[in-house]
């Protein structure tokens, strides 16, 4: 099998919307991932002046916003957990009014779809002024951050024309997992992962994930016609996923959305919790799965009307969908695309402009 992609792709073809077209194109995505960050062995790799750029650093700085700032939160775990890199991730709105505190070696990750975002172009601007080296991960090659950045990792997602991101927050984590791997080998850290083979069971999975859509459609239909507000919960790796999630809800069908890490729910958020409240709960964790499904009894108990994806492995009688197994570092590539999809349904239920929700631009070009 050989994905492609190429300037046909900006056509919608018989897909009604981009949006669809786009989350629909994740497995393919993935697996021209795999092919363009394979070596001959079939191991994945990077440029080797990239790698030791990484090597020489003490703490890496993530930098990004919206979606490209949620998938730096699970590069984070991965530089962390894959590579023993500590790792922060700044909103780049934020940075360059409010400097971190910076390591001695610091390197500086800028993710960005567009790489045109200005908000993470002023960040880049000050970190040059400060001396420091940076990579951009990016989808689009001649772009602003690509060129200014000292070192680019391309995503190859192909064209993404829905304001909503999809398939390129996938493509960044799949990207940040392949370069914390990478890492991780060339310091000699020995872990169980074969992550080329480990991908390519997440494509499969995605294209099993989207086989179910009529599923997500009655959840949104279920669930988020008529809401006014929605929270998603999950721990760890699923609570970076719900941020993404509660976005994408808010991005295209104006529904009030909140992602929240489950064991915070006590300390607040479940003061908004009515009768009838739609609560998504992503369960894909092992060593939190139990914690997680008590969050949700917390919420039921107070009249949240409960939806639960969780894992095959993980499943508990009253599931609404179970995800294939994958690697459970790479969940957030698979947990994702139900949310997609319920947001999807939702906005066009709602009669939402899907691909041009308003006041919302693909790329931000001003700070
Ligand atoms: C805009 C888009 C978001 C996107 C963000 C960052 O706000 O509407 O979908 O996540 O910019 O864009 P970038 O191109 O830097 O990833």
């Amino acid at each position: 099998f050989t994905a492609q992609l190429d300037a046909s792709d900006i056509e919608k073809g018989t897909y009604p919307h981009y949006m669809l077209k786009e989350i629909e194109e994740q497995p393919f995505v993935i697996r021209k991932i795999i092919q363009q960050y394979q070596d001959e062995d079939g191991n994945v790799t990077i440029d080797p002046s990239i790698v030791s750029e990484f090597n020489q650093a003490d703490r890496l700085y993530i930098v990004a916003a919206g979606t490209s700032y949620h998938a730096g939160l699970v590069g984070k775990q991965y530089f962390e957990k894959l590579a023993q890199i500590p790792t922060e991730v700044h909103l780049a709105s934020e940075f360059v009014y409010n400097i971190p505190l910076l390591s001695k070696k610091p390197l500086f990750i800028f993710i960005s779809q567009s790489g045109e975002t200005a908000d993470s172009r002023a960040a880049l601007v000050e970190v040059k002024k400060l001396g420091y080296k940076s990579v951009t991960i990016t989808n689009v090659p001649d772009s602003t951050l690509s060129r200014e950045a000292d070192y680019t990792l391309l995503l190859h997602a192909g064209p993404e024309i829905a304001v909503a991101s999809t398939k390129a927050y996938t493509a960044q984590i799949a990207v940040l997992a392949i370069v914390a791997d990478v890492l991780r080998k060339s310091k000699g850290i020995e872990k169980d992962i074969d992550l080329a083979h480990e991908l390519a069971i997440v494509a499969n999975a995605m294209e099993e994930i989207c086989d179910s859509k009529d599923e997500f459609e009655t959840i949104a239909s279920d669930y988020l016609s008529f809401a006014r507000n929605a929270f998603f919960i999950g721990r760890t790796l699923d609570y970076a996923v719900c941020l993404e999630g509660a976005l994408k809800l808010k991005e295209i069908s104006y529904i009030q959305a909140e992602g929240f890490a489950g064991g915070e729910l006590k300390h607040g958020p479940i003061a908004l919790i009515e009768d009838g409240t739609p609560v998504i709960a992503l369960a894909t964790q092992e060593n939190v799965n139990l914690n997680i499904r008590g969050n949700v009894k917390e919420v039921v108990a107070r009249d949240a009307y409960s939806c639960i994806i969780s894992m095959e492995g993980l499943e508990m009688s009253g599931d609404r969908f179970i995800l294939p197994a994958v690697h459970e570092l790479l969940t957030p590539l698979i947990s994702v695309v139900p949310l997609q999809y319920i947001s999807y349904y939702a906005a066009l239920h709602r009669g939402c402009d899907v691909d041009k929700p308003r006041n919302l631009a693909k790329s931000v070009t001003v700070e």
